[in-house]
């Protein structure tokens, strides 16, 4: 398989055609020759599915029926029949380590169908110490939850109660869902949490947080039976797994895994709050040199610099470097698309939008920002909301985004939306993406420079393509023979922060 470019769209947050200040299916259809147009292949949407929205569609009531708040399924249907007219492939999000809590099976298991509690967590209470009783959920919750005389195990939050992976009807019924929405017309998934679906009793009992259930020994073999209909149909299969870079390769389907490329997230914390001596350089490495190691080996770690569960990283880097606002979206963009890669294109990416400015803990919607325990100020800059706040899109009511008279949450971007929507940005990236059609998917790439220049190689037996980066706040030199495929300045010399990319 070649590797993809895939354009995320978070539904609730990318265009609300109905008016009633919430995204939906029928939004998105509307920007289908939009996405078609910067070169993507595949548009990723987050969760539709019947939901109580407690974490925006992540907690999932029924895997058959769609969230009437984002339209019918016919809506639904008429976006994937579209896609597939307009060139594009939908890709469809599937939430299968946890329920929401009002799913039927979930419903039934608390009133104590034994069949469905087995297609849940459930301990009793002499099997836990005080210490696990004390453990958070990664949305702060109890990750043990009370019900009669009886725990239930929710790694998310009390609203998402894990699913028994070991069931194996559980699995069937995983089996059948994943038929389903393939025989409806999606061409790709996006597997949630993928590396933490298998653990067993000993697992949630000896955890001492909520990661060390991570990596179970059974993670690749279920999931292979759960997809085998997508493997068989040719459906493209990302996972989004915190997993190290050696296993990542044992994850995808070159060397017996289960899926086409793996999310990893080392970089995220690549953030200027987190740690003000990271520099580009050091960006460029966590994610470079896993990159070569996977996808030399004839994996695929996906890139993904930014997505819907962390600030926008253009906003670190600006707020790091001294980069303009253009510079930093022409690098980052850079990075994300020319390598060797499936690249993710974050709503918005592709002009380089930034944060938006809550000034108000109020103004946050994000499970994880209402419980979260910390002071007003790093629940803003922290928050998950800063790359949900709703899309841009022009200069009428709401930004574009919706006609309502409120919106689901307020999209206050600060920078003057001229420059926000500033064509320039758009059509390199635009360019960036042609570059990448070229790159064979056989391509190895090579870390050549990372100093103040920062420069890769990416080869293959028809051509090879040199990268440079200026990772300085002031302009460089830099002489080679090679042809000028793409620069953001057209001098001879590098400007600050800005690309230049070769072919031989
Ligand atoms: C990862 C998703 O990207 C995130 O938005 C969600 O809250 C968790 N998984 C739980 O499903």
């Amino acid at each position: 398989m070649n590797k993809k470019v895939v354009y995320q769209v978070y539904l609730p947050s990318f265009k609300d055609e109905n008016g009633d200040g919430l995204g939906d299916f029928k939004g998105v259809e509307s920007k289908l020759e939009y996405i078609k147009s910067l070169g993507a292949e595949y548009v990723w949407i987050s969760p539709f599915f019947k939901s109580p929205m407690k974490d925006n569609g992540y907690d999932v009531e029924d895997f058959y029926e769609v969230n009437p708040s984002y339209g019918t399924k016919q809506d639904l249907k008429s976006l994937v029949d579209k896609a597939e007219k307009v060139g594009l492939k939908m890709m469809i999000d599937f939430v299968f380590n946890h329920s929401s809590d009002k799913h039927v099976w979930f419903t039934k298991a608390l009133e104590g169908d034994e069949k469905y509690k087995t297609y849940y967590h459930f301990l009793n209470k002499s099997e836990l110490t005080e210490k696990s009783l004390q453990i958070k959920s990664v949305f702060e919750t109890p990750i043990f939850n009370k019900v009669k005389d009886e725990y239930y195990f929710g790694a998310f939050s009390t609203y998402q109660p894990d699913l028994n992976w070991s069931n194996k009807d559980l699995r069937n019924e995983l089996k059948e869902i994943v038929k389903y929405w393939i025989d409806f017309g999606f061409k790709g998934i996006r597997l949630d949490v993928f590396n933490v679906i298998d653990k067993d009793k000993t697992k949630l009992l000896e955890m001492g947080n909520v990661w060390d259930i991570a990596e179970g020994k059974n993670v690749n073999k279920y999931w292979k039976e759960v997809l085998e209909y997508a493997t068989q149909n040719d459906v493209y299969i990302v996972a989004e797994a915190n997993a190290p870079a050696k296993n990542s390769l044992a994850y995808t389907i070159p060397v017996e895994g289960s899926v086409n490329s793996i999310f990893t997230f080392d970089h995220m914390d690549w953030r200027i709050y987190k740690d003000d001596k990271i520099t580009l350089n050091s960006l460029f490495e966590k994610i470079f040199i896993k990159m070569s190691e996977v996808n030399n080996n004839g994996g695929d770690l996906a890139i993904a610099l930014d997505n819907h569960d962390n600030p926008r990283i253009i906003n670190s880097l600006i707020d790091k470097t001294g980069a303009s606002r253009v510079s930093a979206a022409l690098l980052l963009n850079t990075l994300n698309i020319i390598n060797t890669s499936s690249s993710y294109i974050y709503q918005g990416n592709e002009f380089g939008l930034m944060n938006p400015n809550f000034t108000s803990r109020n103004q946050l919607r994000d499970i994880a920002s209402l419980n979260s325990s910390s002071d007003e100020k790093s629940t803003i800059v922290y928050s998950r909301d800063n790359a949900r706040s709703p899309m841009p899109w022009d200069h009428t009511k709401n930004k574009g985004f919706s006609n309502a008279n409120s919106i689901w949450l307020d999209n206050p971007y600060k920078e003057n939306l001229e420059e926000n929507l500033s064509k320039e940005i758009l059509q390199a990236t635009r360019k960036l993406i042609n570059i990448k059609s070229q790159i064979q998917a056989d391509a190895k790439i090579n870390i050549l420079q990372n100093n103040e220049l920062i420069i890769y190689e990416i080869t293959s037996k028809e051509n090879s393509i040199i990268t440079v980066i200026n990772a300085q706040n002031k302009e460089a030199t830099y002489n080679n023979n090679y042809k000028v495929i793409f620069e953001t300045n057209a001098t001879k010399n590098i400007e600050a922060f800005g690309v230049k990319i070769y072919s031989k």
